[in-house]
């Protein structure tokens, strides 16, 4: 396979250890199989997540030294108000601890009891605040997107005739629409500008509002650009410009694309439903000038999401993944060297309730 090689070179460095397979196996035993319940001293290479975990530049962290801690009218909120409205062209910011946060503060003024939201395969805290607000998320996703041996480029993509379907059937019964990029909850699968376009006409048809769950629209970009034909000769700050020009706001977990360790917003075009947002914001998250982050966290968020972008970055980064896949499909687990696994997680199918983590 070719080599695309890193546009960076890595100035610090962790040390890490790597346990010998025995080891492994008995910390693996030990945690029910379940990665959440490893010692991270435990792991050498973390798959877990890409949440939080990303290494930040040397332009993040020289910023996070001019950090403003100000409760109110903090500088660091105002620059990075300024990236998030250069970058997603969104007008009115509120930052949150994370995009859980933002869910939380979202859908206490959006989801009435009984209302649905209508998505392409709902992240998990994203249906679980859904439906904490006594709401209903209805997946309309593609059913490429249950096969998994389909190479479908956009199996983020909704179902158009299905959506357009749920509103008509629930008319004046939908909270929202909404989109996430790219689709985490099946493999970061992301979905079309074509398909964002359409859903973005439907939803404007029947006068329903139209939200990106953003975590990863810098990848979403970049799949446009590399498959989607007319997007060829686009560069990716053009793309979620596109993109974004299409709904009415986004939910972002900045711990994703705007490589931070901490931190998210919402984005809204709308003066009146950022009015309406902005004293839950404050009840629940925090001042609007820093809604649960530190000045730091914002400075570093300033910079994550414009480097974020990146054509560069995110071709490497991308490339680093399909690496690894195709290096799992030449080495296929047969099966052959750990023949006391499956006999071993039968006996583990019941975790004592007394284990949390
Ligand atoms: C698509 C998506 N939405 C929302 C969230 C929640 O964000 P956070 O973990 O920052 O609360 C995540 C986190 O992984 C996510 O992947």
């Amino acid at each position: 396979m070719k080599i695309t090689p890193p546009p960076y070179k890595i100035k610090v460095v962790q040390k890490i250890r790597q346990i010998g397979r025995a080891e492994r196996v008995e910390r693996l035993e030990n945690a029910y199989f379940n990665p959440f319940f490893l010692d991270a001293d435990d792991v050498y290479i973390d798959l877990l997540t890409d949440s939080g975990t990303g290494a930040m530049s040397d332009e993040q962290w020289s910023a996070i030294m001019r950090a403003d801690e100000s409760y109110a009218g903090s500088n660091s909120f105002k620059r990075m108000e300024r990236a998030i409205r250069e970058v997603f062209g969104f007008q009115y910011i509120i930052p949150t601890h994370q995009g859980r946060g933002a869910e939380d503060v979202f859908d206490r003024i959006m989801i009435k009891e009984g209302m649905l939201v209508p998505g392409n395969k709902h992240f998990d805290t994203t249906k679980a605040h859904i439906e904490d607000k006594k709401g209903f998320a209805v997946d309309c996703t593609i059913d490429e997107i249950h096969n998994t041996q389909s190479t479908h480029p956009f199996k983020g993509n909704l179902d158009t005739q299905k959506l357009e379907r749920v509103i008509r059937e629930n008319n004046k019964n939908i909270a929202y629409v909404l989109i996430t990029i790219t689709c985490n909850s099946s493999g970061g699968q992301p979905v079309s500008l074509a398909n964002i376009l359409h859903v973005s006409k439907i939803c404007r048809k029947h006068r329903v509002p139209l939200f990106f769950d953003a975590a990863r629209f810098a990848e979403n970009a970049y799949f446009i650009k590399e498959r989607e034909k007319k997007y060829h000769k686009k560069n990716i700050q053009y793309i979620v410009h596109k993109m974004m020009s299409c709904v009415d706001g986004c939910l972002m977990s900045a711990k994703k694309d705007a490589i931070v360790n901490m931190g998210g917003f919402i984005a809204v075009r709308d003066k009146s439903l950022y009015k309406n947002l902005a004293p839950i914001a404050i009840l629940k998250e925090g001042f609007l000038h820093y809604g649960g982050m530190s000045g730091r966290d914002m400075e570093a968020l300033a910079i994550g999401i414009r480097e974020g972008i990146d054509y560069d970055y995110l071709r490497y980064r991308t490339w680093q993944v399909k690496f690894l896949a195709e290096e799992l499909q030449k080495n296929r687990y047969s099966g052959r060297h750990s023949p006391r696994w499956p006999c071993r997680l039968r006996g583990c199918q019941k975790i004592p309730a007394s284990y949390s983590p």
